[in-house]
């Protein structure tokens, strides 16, 4: 049996990766947002504000159950948050920690979590967080959403890192960027404000040019990646070179 638990399943690219995973024979797939979109008899949501994070492992400890016949279990970090697309010295403080919550600490409360339930199982484990191209450079208006994503980048390689010095086998980490996806987050983008993102523009071209991806086909190359994962060394992946 396969296991993949998938944050932020009620659309965009984590709807699409949850309805790829029901594909898979028998596959078991289970959900976490606040909204659910899918309904499917090898699927389970669970209704959840991953950004009210003082309580998330107590949640979680109770869904990372011992699964003794896993074949492959994997957890997607997906769900994130753009935040307020401001400037220093005007974004809301509780925006911040908002932004941090969910794309940074719930993550690596989840890690946390599902490295301590499956660490010493047989079966094949691999996280994979979602991150992004703008963890290596800066973009004005996302300051937040760039240290976030970099933020998640050195988790990943921190966990594969121990998981290697623990000669933990069978047990990948990766950071794996998805290009640029059609999908809310990108209409969110178009409707900011130049004034507090000056690439703005740009983004409406890629929408206007046919540019962005679609969540499906996205989801296909992280599949590619979990069915190929000897193929995928680096910890920090993008799609857009598979
Ligand atoms: N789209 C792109 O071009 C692009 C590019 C680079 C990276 N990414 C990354 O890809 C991931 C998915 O992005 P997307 O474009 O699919 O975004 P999206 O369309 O905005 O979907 C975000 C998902 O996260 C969930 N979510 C948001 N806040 C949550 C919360 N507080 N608690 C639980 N779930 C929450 C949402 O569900 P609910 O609202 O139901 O809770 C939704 O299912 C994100 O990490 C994003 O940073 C996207």
């Amino acid at each position: 049996m396969n296991y993949y638990f998938i944050t932020g399943t009620s659309r965009g690219i984590g709807q699409a990766l949850a309805e790829r995973a029901l594909q898979v024979e028998n596959a078991q797939v289970i959900g976490f947002s606040r909204q659910q979109s899918i309904d499917h008899e090898r699927y389970t949501h669970h209704n959840i504000d991953l950004a009210q994070v003082s309580d998330l492992g107590k949640l979680i400890d109770p869904v990372f159950t011992q699964l003794t016949d896993a074949k492959r279990i994997v957890l997607i970090n997906n769900a994130g948050t753009l935040g307020d697309v401001k400037y220093f010295g005007s974004i809301a403080d509780e925006k911040i920690d908002q932004l941090f919550s969910l794309n940074i600490t719930a993550p690596a409360i989840l890690m946390n979590h599902f490295i301590r339930a499956y660490e010493a199982e047989e079966a094949e484990r691999i996280i994979i967080n979602i991150s992004s191209g703008v963890s290596q450079y800066p973009v004005d208006g996302w300051s937040g959403y760039c240290a976030s994503k970099a933020a998640l980048d050195m988790l990943s390689e921190v966990a594969a890192l121990e998981l290697e010095k623990q000669n933990v086998e069978n047990f990948r980490v990766y950071s794996v960027a998805p290009g640029i996806v059609d999908t809310q987050m990108q209409t969110d983008i178009r409707e900011t404000d130049e004034q507090n993102f000056s690439r703005l523009q740009k983004f409406k071209d890629y929408k206007a040019n046919g540019a962005l991806d679609n969540p499906q086909q996205t989801a296909e190359k992280y599949f590619y990646l979990i069915n190929h994962p000897k193929k995928f060394q680096r910890v920090r992946q993008d799609v857009r070179e598979f």
